[in-house]
This record gives structure tokens, C-alpha cells and sequence, in this order.
């Protein structure tokens, strides 16, 4: 298993493992806006025949209430089903979030997950140390609430 940093080369391999594996697609020129906007923050999971099997896209966004304040996002996570449980999330999600404090000055890091996704609510809640900050309401396209969860890496004044 090769892991490393997503590039712009790898889009249509990365959009086949997400539309696989999650609902929530995103258009080819949104990956590929990440992956040049923000070089750093998005990893890759590939056998070795070079398909992928697991990525996180993340990005850098403002704060929404305070907008000079960054704030990493991880946007999309999936594994393929047959590598589950070999603790490939876990490793994509901390490269991810290491270079996201390394190369930006981030406070903390935001995802949303659907309120029933209990393998990944227990991935970010008890491996990686997300706390629930707030539910969501009817987030998802389909009504279903989200937990928007956060890392917060520096005091909140
Ligand atoms: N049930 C309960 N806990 C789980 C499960 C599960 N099915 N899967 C993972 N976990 C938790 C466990 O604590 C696990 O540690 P352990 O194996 O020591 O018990 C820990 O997460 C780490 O597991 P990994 O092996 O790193 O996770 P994996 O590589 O299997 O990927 C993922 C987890 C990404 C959630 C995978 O199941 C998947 O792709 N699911 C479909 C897509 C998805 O739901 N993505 C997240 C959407 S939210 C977002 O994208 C921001």
C-alpha cells in the first residue's frame, strides 16, 4: 500500500473510489480546485496497481463568523469496502491534519457526518478526538441531520 499526497493527475481515480463508496459527489472541477488551491491537505491510499483505495480531500476555508480566522475542513473520506478496518482512514485523516497546522495557520478543523454513520462518527470521536459541536439539521440532500465535528487546536478567545 503506497500513501500519499493527492495531486491533480490522480482526479479520476480518487472520483471513482468516492462514487463508490459515499452519496455525497463532487464535481470533477471542485477536486481539482482543491488539489491546486491547497496542494497539501489531500492524501491518497493506492494498491499496487495504482487504483485507489482510499482518500481524504480537505481544504482551507474561512471561519464563518469570524472570516479572517482559517479553518481546515475535511471534506471526503472513503475507503474501499475491502480495506476497511486496516486503519487506512485513520492514517489518510492525520497526515491530512498535519499538514493542514503545519502549512497553514489553522484554528481548528471542521468535518460534518451524517448522524447514523457510526464507523465514521467512531473513527473521529474516539481515534482522532472530534467533539460534536453542533447537530445540523436536514444537512443532507436526502433530510438526514449532520454532526458538525471539530478539533479546536487553539484557545477560543
Ligand atoms: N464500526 C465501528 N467503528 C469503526 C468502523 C465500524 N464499521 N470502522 C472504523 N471504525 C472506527 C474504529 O474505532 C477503528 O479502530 P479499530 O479498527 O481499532 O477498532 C477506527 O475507526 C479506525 O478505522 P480505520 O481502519 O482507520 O477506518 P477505515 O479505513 O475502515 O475507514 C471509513 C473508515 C472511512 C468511515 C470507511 O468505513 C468508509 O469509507 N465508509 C464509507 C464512506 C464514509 O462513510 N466516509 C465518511 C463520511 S464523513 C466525511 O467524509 C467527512
Amino acid at each position: 500500500m503506497n500513501i500519499r499526497r493527492a495531486e491533480p493527475k490522480d482526479l479520476t481515480k480518487i472520483q471513482q473510489c468516492n462514487l463508490h463508496n459515499l452519496p455525497e459527489n463532487y464535481h470533477m472541477r471542485y477536486w481539482a480546485y482543491s488539489f491546486i488551491t491547497w496542494p497539501e491537505v489531500s492524501y491518497l491510499a493506492e494498491d499496487s496497481s495504482g487504483r485507489v483505495v482510499g482518500y481524504v480531500l480537505s481544504s482551507i476555508e474561512p471561519d464563518e463568523q469570524f472570516p479572517w480566522l482559517q479553518v481546515g475542513h475535511v471534506n471526503s473520506l472513503s475507503v474501499l469496502r475491502t480495506y476497511r478496518r486496516l486503519g487506512l482512514a485513520k492514517r489518510l485523516m492525520l497526515l491530512s491534519q498535519k499538514a493542514m497546522i503545519d502549512s497553514y495557520n489553522i484554528e481548528y478543523i471542521q468535518l460534518h457526518v451524517r448522524k447514523s454513520n457510526r464507523a465514521a462518527f467512531t473513527l473521529y470521536r474516539d481515534k482522532l478526538g472530534f467533539q460534536i459541536h453542533r447537530k445540523e439539521v436536514g444537512y443532507y440532500g436526502d433530510g438526514e441531520d449532520a454532526y458538525s465535528m471539530r478539533i479546536v487546536l487553539k484557545p477560543q478567545s
